[in-house]
């Protein structure tokens, strides 16, 4: 796939953006549009870096808009669309799941009609990638990895809207023959990392001496992958896949979350220059997730083979990155906790 512009959905959020800077940064040539109604998870600041750039745009609006969508469609005439804008929180997904179904299917669905029609007679010379995750295949017991064939089968309604959405894609791609490809990668790990998740929830908490929530036993197993390594995967799939395929994307990294945030509070200790052990203290047991998955685990042998991607960084080294960003960056954190998300916080951990 060779483009020129690209809009790129969900490009204030946590993995936009760092998708956003790598094709702003490494394709001079392309035009970006980053296309994000700046919800509670999107943040401008994400993007301070490369805002000026000559070849970024952003506009903002609402992917369950038709009117808005298609104007933006005839604005820039778009070769492609790399679609990340999601309500990707699984416990406000429990709350309030209309949310989901709104943005995750109906903004999908929206987007792929506004291409359809704007690129009829051209589907081959067009291309509409969708950035989904592994929580559509369900969850795994204590052995075995999700394949591509892996059958869907989602539990929350996050992973349910997102399992649908991927259907929708795959139905413009069979149906209309557009040429779109699939990647569901497994938990991310970075700066720019909305604190409500739990890596980046637990390095605030430990900062300000809070408790840190795990939920049940802390024996849920999740496979973690540093973000830029997924910005990087989605740059060689976009140029590299064939239509209509679907890659799988992780780490091989899988870890409890408990023994996740032992380590976490380990680095956090040497690096607040607290005692060993002081951190883990603040480890507090909580009820679980309604129909919390197990354990995830990809097998990302065919990106491997077919397209050369494997992961770049060991996670301890990722892990000490990520931290060092988050200290560092303490305005960005105070921005983002405040107000709305300060009514969630209260509401989701109270006792
Ligand atoms: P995020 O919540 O950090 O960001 C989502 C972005 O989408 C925000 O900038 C938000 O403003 C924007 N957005 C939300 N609703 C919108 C709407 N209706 N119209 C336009 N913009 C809207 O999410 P993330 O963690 O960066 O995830 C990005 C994508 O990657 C999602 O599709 C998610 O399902 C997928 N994914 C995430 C992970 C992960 O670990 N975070 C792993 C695999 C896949
Ligand atoms: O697997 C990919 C998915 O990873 C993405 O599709 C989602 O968008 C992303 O949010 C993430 O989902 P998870 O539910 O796995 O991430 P989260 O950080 O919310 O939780 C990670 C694990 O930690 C999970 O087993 C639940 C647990 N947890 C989470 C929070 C927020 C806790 O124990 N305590 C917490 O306070």
């Amino acid at each position: 796939m060779s483009a020129k512009t690209i809009i790129i959905t969900g490009g204030a959020g946590f993995i936009g953006s760092h998708v956003v800077r790598r094709f702003v940064t490494q394709y001079p040539e392309y035009t970006i549009v980053n296309l994000d109604k700046l919800t509670y998870a999107g943040n401008l600041a994400n993007l301070k870096d490369i805002e000026a750039a000559p070849n970024y745009k952003f506009e903002k609006g609402d992917i369950c808009d038709t009117s808005f969508v298609e104007q933006l469609f005839e604005q820039y005439k778009p070769d492609a669309v790399i679609h990340l804008a999601a309500e990707s929180h699984v416990d406000r997904s429990i709350t309030d799941p209309l949310d989901f179904v709104m943005t995750n299917v109906v903004g999908t669905v929206t987007l792929l009609n506004v291409a359809k029609n704007a690129w009829k007679g051209a589907y081959d010379q067009h291309r509409f990638y969708h950035v989904s995750t592994d929580e559509v295949y369900g969850t795994l017991g204590e052995v075995g990895m999700f394949e591509e064939t892996t059958a869907y089968d989602p539990h929350s309604p996050y992973s349910a809207s997102k399992a649908s959405s991927d259907h929708f894609v795959r139905a413009y791609h069979d149906t209309y023959g557009m040429d779109c490809v699939i990647s569901n990668c497994s938990n991310n790990y970075g700066s720019h990392h909305f604190p409500e998740k739990l890596i980046p929830l637990s390095i605030n908490n430990i900062k300000n001496n809070k408790p840190i929530p795990i939920y049940g036993k802390g024996e849920n197993v999740r496979d973690w992958l540093f973000v830029e390594d997924h910005a990087r995967a989605i740059d060689v799939i976009f140029h590299k896949a064939a239509t209509g395929t679907t890659y799988n994307i992780g780490g091989h990294n899988e870890w409890k979350n408990i023994d996740l945030i032992h380590l976490l509070c380990s680095v956090m200790d040497k690096k607040l220059g607290r005692e060993e052990g002081e951190s883990a203290k603040l480890i507090t047991y909580v009820t679980d997730r309604a129909g919390h998955d197990l354990r995830y685990a990809i097998d990302a042998t065919k990106l491997k083979e077919e397209l050369g991607w494997e992961p770049s960084l060991q996670f301890a080294e990722g892990l000490e990155r990520t931290v060092d960003w988050y200290l560092a960056n303490e305005e960005w954190l105070n921005n983002v906790t405040s107000g709305a998300y300060q009514q969630y916080y209260e509401n989701q951990y109270k006792a």
